[in-house]
């Protein structure tokens, strides 16, 4: 490289404050001034030099102070197959847990599975009667389901039944081992399920818990609640914290600033669990930030957890501490089939594997001998639904539209791949070596100085997604970066130019995918050479 590095703070102040640098360029015959030349070449030399952690090199990223960070997310009900809510907060867990490993803090990743409460009760007693071991065997959460439909109908108009799950759920919160039998068999089988589409979407947790590992523990947050004398009994035997000194909550009705955390039978409730879990890390990880990834309508629960620990007398759960956040995400409009359940993930991805092998056999019969295809297919499948679904801010509710899924080209997750696909096979095939020894002048051209450019800001749109927690501000930075990348592709050819501008403008292209590919990645996807 013929030019001596500057850093990128310089680069970008030139890029956005000084017009003189990329504005200008308009036909490919005047040289490029000296400082212009610079800083293009302080970006690709960026880019070389940093490879796959380029974007969290600088300066913002380097100043942050290492924190351990907590990021709860996907957490399904066992015993219930996944659902499109639970499939949202895998990929955004992932993605904002990929965006902090990368931005050098320690990160925990944890799953805390739906695994207690009265319906595995009711769904053990539902078993003996509409149960099918054959059927559990082959297809557990499908089979479970379909029984716990049944009985919790069943339960609606029947006491009785009721009252039995009732009596069931206070043994197995004692820890009878009789009544914890069938729920042990379901949690076993479902978990391995849920692996299995871990494993698919390419997503791994450090630690897999679930609420009822906190069945004690929740039985000792009342005692503390008793003794600190927080809790009213109502009429009908509940126990009742009030919360309306909370800076948590925000609204004044009854079920907002008094909730229950204790039913007249003595067994635990969902938010009892979730303070006892939240204190149990806290005394196992000291955290300095815990994220919990669920859809908006747990947002006053949430509040409520964080409420009652600071109820409790915990400074780390405090508003003004800023280390507990619950990142509320929008619904998937369209997504109720006709019997009025939802649409479960591995239908919607067994969908989206034949629609694309659909789409490939209609519109391209070249690449049907691609060797791997399988692992191809899953993997444009993935990356069209979880960029469809990361492509806006969090809180906004969406339509599910397998024709933005499926789509190769624009602002779309397919069009990733397709982009990252050309870059390789440019890279392959335009019969140039790669070489790092470039003449930065030769890329004096407004398409390639617009990529240059684009390149640049990868650095400020992996800051703003770690300030905001919006993926989207780095999938929309990247759909950007495509196109800047296909107007240079159409404008700069490779191959078949002179070898000086050969090698500059392949440089340019292979610093573009390094970059593409970083991005690709913190999102959850895997980046293909072929497809
Ligand atoms: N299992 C819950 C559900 O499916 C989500 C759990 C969220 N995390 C928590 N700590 N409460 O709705």
């Amino acid at each position: 490289m013929k030019f001596k590095m500057m850093t990128i703070c310089n680069v970008r102040k030139m890029i956005w404050k000084n017009t003189v640098f990329l504005r200008h360029f308009s036909v490919n015959t005047t040289p490029l001034v000296t400082q212009q030349q610079e800083s293009a070449s302080a970006i690709i030399n960026d880019v070389l030099k940093h490879g796959k952690t380029f974007g969290f090199h600088q300066e913002f990223f380097k100043s942050l102070n290492k924190e351990k960070v907590i990021v709860e997310f996907s957490s399904p009900n066992i015993a219930k197959l996944f659902h499109v809510g639970h499939f949202r907060s895998t990929v955004i867990g992932n993605a904002i847990s990929n965006v902090y490993l990368a931005a050098g803090h320690d990160v925990c990743k944890v799953n805390y599975l739906g695994d207690w409460g009265i319906q595995f009760a009711l769904l053990a007693i539902g078993f003996e009667q509409y149960g099918n071991s054959e059927l559990l065997k082959n297809d557990p959460l499908v089979h479970l389901n379909d029984v716990y439909v049944k009985v919790s109908e069943e339960a609606n108009s029947d006491t009785e039944l009721y009252n039995k799950a009732q009596a069931l759920f206070e043994k197995m919160e004692k820890g009878d081992n009789n009544a914890l039998k069938f729920w042990k068999l379901s949690r076993e089988l479902s978990i391995e399920e849920f692996k299995r589409l871990y494993n698919h979407m390419g997503v791994t947790f450090d630690v897999i818990t679930g609420e009822s590992q906190f069945v004690q523990q929740a039985k000792g947050i009342l005692k503390s609640l008793s003794s600190q004398n927080l809790l009213t009994t109502e009429e009908n035997g509940a126990k009742k914290i009030n919360l309306s000194e909370s800076s948590w909550i925000c609204g004044n009705q009854p079920h907002e600033v008094t909730p229950i955390v204790e039913r007249k039978n003595a067994t635990t409730l969902y938010l009892t669990r979730d303070v006892a879990a939240a204190v149990n890390r806290f005394e196992h990880h000291s955290f300095d930030r815990m994220i919990y990834v669920t859809d908006f309508s747990q947002n006053l629960h949430f509040r409520q957890v964080f409420g009652i620990l600071e109820a409790m007398g915990y400074d780390w759960a405090t508003n003004e501490a800023g280390k507990l956040i619950h990142i509320g995400f929008g619904r998937v409009q369209n997504m109720r089939s006709r019997k009025g359940q939802g649409v479960y993930l591995k239908d919607i991805l067994d969908k989206a594997e034949v629609k694309v092998r659909q789409d490939r056999l209609e519109h391209d019969t070249r690449r049907s001998n691609i060797e791997n295809e399988k692992h191809v297919i899953d993997n444009l499948a993935l990356t069209g639904l979880i960029c469809h679904d990361l492509k806006r801010t969090l809180r906004k509710d969406y339509k599910f539209s397998w024709d933005a899924i499926l789509s190769s080209k624009g602002s779309h997750g397919i069009a990733l791949q397709y982009t990252h696909c050309r870059l390789y096979s440019l890279e392959q095939n335009c019969g140039t070596s790669l070489t790092h020894d470039i003449d930065i002048s030769m890329l004096y051209n407004s398409e390639m100085m617009n990529l240059i450019e684009q390149i640049s800001k990868y650095g400020l749109a992996t800051q703003k997604t770690y300030e905001t927690l919006e993926p989207s501000v780095l999938l929309l930075y990247l759909y950007d970066l495509c196109h800047a990348i296909s107007k240079a592709m159409i404008a700069c050819q490779v191959k078949g130019v002179d070898k000086n501008l050969s090698e500059a403008r392949l440089l340019c292209f292979h610093c573009a995918r390094t970059v593409l590919g970083n991005g690709m990645r913190l999102l959850g996807t895997v980046p293909l050479d072929k497809m």
